[in-house]
């Protein structure tokens, strides 16, 4: 059977073949045979919008890779900073590598005082972190106007290292700075994760030491959230990135995605479902409500996985590693009798809907003690690799600026209709 598809233009009998390459189509050869007829895909459901070579997801098998890796066998073996590194460079970095990139990452970790005396303290108080966070990412950009080389690899580098090494920093600037607490400069004695939870935590003692399985949990919910091929903020991403706009722009504008409850506030949604929810008998009222559409079950969902996204069942034992130190998140109970309720429920099964990434996520979170507005900013944190990675890979394949097309509804041509003659 040939691995093609063949369109015929009924208006003018004429037809094209169209080779079928990695599961897809070329709209180029489509436009061939029909010049100025548009593909109408909101939210691009059936479009492919580049090709790359970062992350692989079945949907239907639930099945998700780095570069090939199973995400399962980096959860259990790897850590954040070699996952951003295999990312970012398509292979797992040998020890001199790995050393060098870790020192790189660290060594950048601070950020100028003016990000934060001038910037993150000049917000109100009440800030959500999520609008603290894209805003100094974007700020960064004045600071670093080498930053606009971006066809220069060194310069690339330089960038993707700060970026990386400074969104902990301003993450936990921000939190601090909503508690009324003294700013926690960055240690370079600890790993990424550990530094991470010192600067968020840090009293008056002098070095803060984590609980490693705590430690732990992070780096594996920092790897789960690393990357995610084509979702919301990273065509954002891309998107941006293709008008040649500085890496710091372009993250900012992802970082803007990404706050959004369908996208990485969706974990911060899920808390507060939980708690509104309250208690485990009012769970099947709850579901009743949802398929009444009196709202979503937040945290149940995705557009590419039709199957048990393979990320939850790895947060679920997260979960019991992080409540052996914290003690059991009650809420826990609920969402585990929400998942059983809404798995055997028609409305859910039909549609195929399941729990994904952030349906635990945001209850290990809260265990630890983060307050559910740094949920996404957590998520943000994580993502920053995978959005870096997209960009380089989007600049190197010489990618046009993205640039879709409409269908028209509006008005044909009218008149300009003078103030005094409008009724
Ligand atoms: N609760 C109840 N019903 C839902 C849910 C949900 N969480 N998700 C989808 N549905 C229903 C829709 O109402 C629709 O029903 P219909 O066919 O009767 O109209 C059907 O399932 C298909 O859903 P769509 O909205 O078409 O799916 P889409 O792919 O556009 O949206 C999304 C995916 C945004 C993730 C959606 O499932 C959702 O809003 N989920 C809740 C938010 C969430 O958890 N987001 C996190 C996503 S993962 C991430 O970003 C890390």
């Amino acid at each position: 059977m040939p691995e093609s598809v063949t369109i015929t233009d009924n208006r003018t009998g004429k037809s094209a073949e169209i080779p079928i390459k990695e599961g897809g189509v070329s709209a180029a050869e489509w436009s061939k045979l029909l010049p100025g007829i548009w593909f109408y895909d909101p939210a691009f459901g059936a479009t492919a919008e580049c090709e790359s070579s970062i992350t692989f997801i079945d949907g239907d098998a639930g099945i998700l890779r780095y570069r090939g890796i199973p995400i399962e066998q980096l959860a259990e073996q790897s850590t954040y900073l070699e996952v951003a590194y295999l990312l970012l460079n398509g292979e797992l970095p040998n020890k001199e590598q790995l050393a060098k990139w870790t020192h790189d990452v660290t060594q950048h970790s601070f950020i100028h005082e003016n990000v934060r005396k001038r910037f993150l303290e000049g917000f109100h108080y009440d800030a959500h972190p999520m609008g603290m966070l894209v805003s100094a990412i974007a700020a960064l950009s004045t600071f670093y106007p080498d930053a606009k080389d971006i066809f220069n690899p060194e310069s690339r580098y330089l960038q993707t290292v700060r970026l990386i090494a400074k969104m902990p920093t301003i993450s936990a600037a921000a939190h601090r700075f909503s508690v009324g607490m003294p700013f926690v400069y960055p240690d370079n004695e600890l790993s990424f994760a550990e530094n991470f939870l010192s600067m968020m935590w840090k009293v008056a003692e002098p070095h803060y030491k984590a609980d490693p399985r705590l430690v732990h949990a992070i780096e594996v919910l920092f790897i789960l959230h690393a990357d995610h091929e084509q979702n919301c903020s990273t065509t954002t991403m891309r998107v941006v990135g293709s008008s040649h706009a500085d890496p710091y722009a372009s993250t900012a504008s992802a970082i803007a995605a990404l706050y959004g409850p369908r996208h990485g506030g969706a974990n911060e949604e899920v808390l507060r479902m939980l708690n509104e929810i309250g208690s485990v008998e009012n769970v099947p009222a709850f579901v009743e409500s949802v398929k009444a559409g009196k709202g979503l079950l937040y945290g149940f969902g995705h557009r590419v996985y039709k199957n048990y996204d393979p990320r939850a069942k790895i947060v679920q034992k997260v979960a019991y590693d992080v409540f052996e130190v914290t003690g059991k998140n009650p809420l826990l109970d609920i969402a585990l009798k929400l998942e059983e309720v809404a798995l055997a429920d028609d409305y859910f099964i039909s549609r195929r809907l399941y729990p994904n990434v952030d349906f635990y996520s945001g209850i290990i979170y809260q265990a630890m003690g983060f307050p559910v507005e740094m949920f996404p900013v957590l998520f943000a944190i994580a993502r920053t690799t995978g959005w870096l990675a997209h960009w380089a890979e989007s600049l190197e394949s010489k990618a046009r600026i993205a640039r879709p097309r409409q269908i028209y509804t509006g008005y044909d041509e009218r008149p300009y209709v003078p103030m005094a003659k409008r009724s």
